[in-house]
C-alpha cells in the first residue's frame, strides 16, 4: 500500500473473493467460527468499492450496487451501526458507497467475501487516516481482517494474498477467531501456481443462506466429531502445503468438501444441494485423476457448482479435459477460469 489517502474521507479498495479448503461451518457467540478454516484468494473474482464520507443530508447510507441504488444497503447500515461502538466517528458521517463485481451476481462465487473484504478495507484506511495512524502496518490487516469477519465470516480470509486461516488452532499462537492470519511463510512454491476452474452447474439463487446453514451444525448430531476433523484436516493440509504434497492435498481437499455437504444432508432440515450434474463432474474429477495421475480435486461451498483444483504445470492437460469432457454438465456450458490471488490493492481513482 503507498502512503495515506490525499482525501482522508475517500477510500477505495479491491479485494479478492477466497474458496476455503478447510470449511468454515458453524458459528458461536457473534460471528466466531465453530472450527477453524483455511482458504486462498482468487485473482479473477473480485469487488471493487468506494466509500466517501459526507455530512448532507440524513440518508445514513446511499449504496450503489453496479450504479443501482441496491437494497444491501440496509445490511450496510445496520453493519455500520454494529461497528460503530468500536469506531466512534461511523456516527458522525453519512456513508456514499459504491460497489461493482468482476463476477456476474449467479456466478456461484460468495460475493460476500469480496464485498465486506473490500468494504472493510476501505472503512479500516479511513479510520487509520482519521486517527493520523500510518496504515500498511500489522494492525492495519489485522483490523480489516477483523471488520471483514463481522460483516461476514469467510470474508476475513480475503484482505490477505495468498493462504490464510481464520479460528484458534493449536498450529499457529497467533491463530484467532477475531481474525484470519496470513499463512506467508514455507508454503511449496508448486501451491502458487495453485488453479481453479469454477465449473458452473446451476446459476440459481441459493436454496440456503449462509446463515441458515451455519444454524443447521447448532444442534447437529456430528458436531463434536466435524469439530475435530476441521482440527485434523487443517493440520492435514498444511503439512502438505508445507511439505509440497499434492496427494495429500487432494485427499484432504475431497473429504472437506464432502463433509460440508455430509454436514448439510444430515442436519435438521436437511439440505441436498449437490445435483446429478454436480455428481457427474466429481466422478469424472476422480476417474481423470486416477487414469492419469495427474493430481486434480475438487472443493464445492454450500451449492452445486463445483470448483476443480489443479496445478499450473498440468494446465494444458486439465484445460483439455475440461473442454472435453465437463463443459457438457455445465449450465450452458459455463466455466470460470480462475486461480491464486495476490489479495487486496488500494485504488487511487
Ligand atoms: C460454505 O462467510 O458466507 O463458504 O459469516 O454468515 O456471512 P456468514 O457466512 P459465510 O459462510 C461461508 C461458508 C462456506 C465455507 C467457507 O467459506 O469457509
Amino acid at each position: 500500500m503507498t502512503g495515506l489517502a490525499k482525501h482522508t474521507h475517500w477510500s477505495k479498495w479491491k479485494c479478492p473473493s477466497n474458496i476455503a479448503l478447510v470449511k468454515y461451518w458453524g458459528k458461536r457467540d457473534f460471528q466466531k467460527p465453530m472450527n477453524p478454516s483455511l482458504s486462498f484468494v482468487l485473482q479473477n473474482a473480485f469487488t471493487e468499492t468506494s466509500v466517501e464520507l459526507h455530512k448532507e443530508g440524513d440518508q445514513k447510507v446511499e449504496f450503489y450496487f453496479e450504479g443501482e441504488i441496491s437494497a444491501f444497503g440496509s445490511r450496510i447500515e445496520k453493519y455500520l451501526d454494529h461497528i460503530s461502538t468500536k469506531f466512534p466517528w461511523v456516527n458522525r458521517y453519512n456513508f456514499r458507497i459504491h460497489s461493482h463485481n468482476s463476477f456476474p451476481h449467479s456466478a456461484g462465487i460468495a460475493s460476500s467475501a469480496s464485498s465486506f473484504g473490500a468494504l472493510a478495507l476501505c472503512l479500516t484506511e479511513l479510520d487509520f487516516a482519521l486517527l493520523g495512524k500510518e496504515p500498511d502496518t500489522h494492525e492495519f490487516w489485522q483490523k480489516a481482517s477483523e471488520l471483514a469477519r463481522i460483516g461476514s465470516g469467510s470474508a476475513c480470509r480475503s484482505v490477505y494474498s495468498g493462504f490464510s486461516i481464520w479460528g484458534n488452532t493449536q498450529l499457529f499462537e497467533s491463530s484467532s477467531d477475531d481474525h484470519a492470519i496470513a499463512l506467508t511463510e514455507g508454503v511449496h512454491r508448486v501451491f502458487y501456481g495453485l488453479r481453479d476452474a469454477i465449473l458452473m452447474v446451476d446459476s440459481g439463487t441459493k436454496e440456503v443462506s449462509s446463515s441458515v446453514g451455519h444454524k443447521l451444525m447448532d444442534e447437529h448430531f456430528y458436531q463434536r466429531s466435524r469439530i475435530a476433523q476441521a482440527h485434523e484436516n487443517i493440520n492435514e493440509l498444511y503439512l502438505a502445503l508445507l511439505t509440497g504434497d499434492p496427494e495429500k492435498f487432494v485427499a484432504v481437499v475431497e473429504n472437506e468438501a464432502l463433509s460440508l455437504h455430509a454436514m448439510m444432508m444430515t442436519s435438521n432440515p436437511s439440505f441436498l444441494l449437490l445435483k446429478p450434474n454436480s455428481l457427474e463432474l466429481i466422478n469424472r474429477i476422480r476417474r481423470f485423476r486416477e487414469k492419469t495421475q495427474i493430481p486434480v480435486c475438487f472443493t464445492i461451498d454450500a451449492g452445486p457448482n463445483i470448483h476443480l483444483l489443479y496445478f499450473q504445470e498440468n494446465e494444458m492437460d486439465v484445460k483439455a479435459f475440461i473442454e472435453r469432457e465437463l463443459l457438457a454438465f455445465c449450465e450452458n456450458g459455463k466455466w470460470i477460469d480462475d486461480q491464486i490471488g495476490r489479495g487486496p490493492e488500494r485504488l487511487i481513482n
